[in-house]
C-alpha cells in the first residue's frame, strides 16, 4: 500500500514507494543519479534501493555518519566527487539516509552548479517524520547547528518504512519524540492512541507517520519561511535544545529526541503553570515520557547554564524566554513567555519525577 501527501511543490510517498520512484525517474530522465549515503545506510539501505531502482547511471558517494560530519569539509568532499564525476545540471541527487544526509545532501545539491534536482529517501524515524517536510537544508558551522543553509524543496520524498527495520532502538525512540510532539500540539486523538503504545518494536510506524506528517504539513504550509506559526513546532525544544547542548559535553550525549522528551515534560509543566493545562494532563504526559525514555537527572548546577543557553537561542527580552506551550492537549499557543525562575521550577519538577535512587550527583 502507498499513501501520499501532496505539498505545494512536491509529494511525499509513504509505504510501497518503488513504483512511484521509478515513474519519477522515467519522467525526469536525469543524466545520472548521485546517491549520498553514510557507512550505515550504504550497508542497510543501499541494497534495497539498488534492487528497486531501474536506472543504470548510478554513482554512490559515501561520507562518514554522524552530526560531527555535517559541516563544510564534508560538503567539499561531496562537491569534489561530483565535479570529478562530471555531474551536470541534469543529474539527480538521492539522499539516502537520516537527517544528516538529507540536510547536507540537499544543501550540496541546491548549491552545486546553482542547484540540481534532488529527492529525499529518509531512513530514520526522525528524518521521516520531521526532516522530510519544510525545505530546510544546511550544515553546522562554527559549532552552531544548522547555521549555514537554504530553503529548497526536493522533487519528491520517498518514505519506505521497512528502512526502519535496521534502525537501532535508541534511534527509533529519538524519532518517536517528534511524533509525540505533533500529537501534543495538534492532535489530541492521536495522543490517545500513542499512550496505548507499550513496545516500540511492535509499532507499525506507517500508522503514525501519515497523521504526524499532515500536522507538520499544515503548520509549515501556513508559514513556509518561519515568520510565526511555525514556532508551534518548538514545543519541548526551547528547554530541549539547551538540555541537548548540555549533555553534548558529557560522557553520554543524549540523542535529539531524548532531550526533547525532557523538554516536553518541562514545557508541559510551564503550560500547566502559565496556561492552566490540567494537572492530570501534565501527569499523563510526564508518566508516558518517563516510561519510554531513560530517566536522566539534570544536575542542579547546570540550571543557570541552561537558562543562559535558552536566552542565547531565541530572541528574548531581558529575563523572559519565549515558548510554544499547550492547553489543552492538542492545542498550541505560540509567543508565551516564561521567567527564568519558572523555568528552573519546571526543571525541578522534572528531576523530582525521577526515582531518587538513581541520582548520582
Ligand atoms: N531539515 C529539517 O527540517 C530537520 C528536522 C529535524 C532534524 N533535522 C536534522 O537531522 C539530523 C538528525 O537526523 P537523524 O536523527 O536522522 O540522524 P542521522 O542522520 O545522524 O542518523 C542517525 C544514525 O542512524 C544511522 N542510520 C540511518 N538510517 C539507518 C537505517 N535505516 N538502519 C540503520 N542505521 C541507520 C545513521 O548512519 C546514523 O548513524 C540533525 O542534523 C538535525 O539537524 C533536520
Ligand atoms: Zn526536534
Amino acid at each position: 500500500m502507498i499513501q501520499t501527501i501532496s505539498l505545494q511543490n512536491y509529494t511525499i510517498h509513504i509505504g510501497a514507494i518503488w513504483q512511484q520512484w521509478n515513474a519519477l525517474l522515467h519522467s525526469l530522465q536525469p543524466s545520472k543519479i548521485v546517491v549520498l549515503v553514510d557507512e550505515n545506510t550504504r550497508k542497510y539501505c543501499l541494497p534495497m534501493f539498488s534492487e528497486n531502482t531501474n536506472f543504470e547511471h548510478f554513482f554512490v558517494i559515501e561520507i562518514p555518519s554522524g552530526e560531527q560530519h555535517k559541516n563544510i569539509d564534508t560538503c567539499q568532499i561531496i562537491w569534489s566527487k561530483m565535479m570529478d564525476a562530471n555531474v551536470d545540471r541534469k543529474a539527480l541527487m538521492v539522499n539516502l539516509g537520516g537527517g544528516v544526509i538529507g540536510d547536507m545532501g540537499g544543501f550540496c545539491a541546491s548549491t552545486f552548479k546553482r542547484g540540481i534536482d534532488f529527492v529525499q529517501f529518509p531512513t530514520t524515524l526522525l528524518s521521516q517524520v520531521d526532516a522530510s517536510i519544510g525545505g530546510k537544508l544546511g550544515i553546522d558551522f562554527q559549532e552552531v547547528k544548522n547555521s549555514i543553509g537554504v530553503f529548497a524543496n526536493p522533487k519528491a520524498v520517498f518514505i519506505e518504512p521497512h528502512f526502519l527495520d535496521t534502525l537501532p532502538a535508541r534511534e527509533i525512540r529519538s524519532g518517536f519524540a517528534e511524533i509525540i510532539k505533533h500529537s501534543l500540539i495538534y492532535d489530541a486523538q492521536q495522543w490517545q492512541q500513542i499512550q496505548a503504545i507499550t513496545d516500540l518494536q511492535q509499532v507499525d510506524w506507517t500508522h503514525f507517520l501519515v497523521p504526524s506528517l499532515r500536522i507538520k504539513q499544515q503548520i509549515v504550509e501556513a508559514d513556509p519561511y518561519e515568520k510565526g506559526l511555525r514556532k508551534a513546532l518548538n514545543f519541548g525544544h526551547t528547554v530541549g535544545h539547551a538540555v541537548e547542548s548540555y549533555f553534548l559535553q558529557s560522557e553520554r550525549p543524549l540523542l535529539h529526541g531524548e532531550a526533547i522528551a525532557i523538554g516536553m515534560i518541562s514545557e508541559a509543566y510551564l503550560s500547566y503553570k502559565k496556561l492552566g493545562l490540567a494537572y492530570i494532563e501534565l501527569e499523563h504526559i510526564s508518566q508516558f515520557l518517563l516510561r519510554i525514555y531513560d530517566e536522566v537527572i539534570i544536575p542542579n548546577i547546570a540550571f543557570s547554564w541552561l537558562i543562559e543557553m535558552m536566552k542565547k537561542d531565541k530572541k528574548n527580552e531581558q529575563d523572559l524566554i519565549n515558548f510554544s506551550l499547550i492547553h489543552p492537549i492538542g492545542k498550541v499557543h505560540i509567543n508565551q513567555t516564561s521567567h527564568w525562575v519558572e523555568i528552573i521550577e519546571s526543571l525541578h519538577f522534572y528531576n523530582e519525577l525521577i526515582p531518587q535512587t538513581i541520582i548520582t550527583n
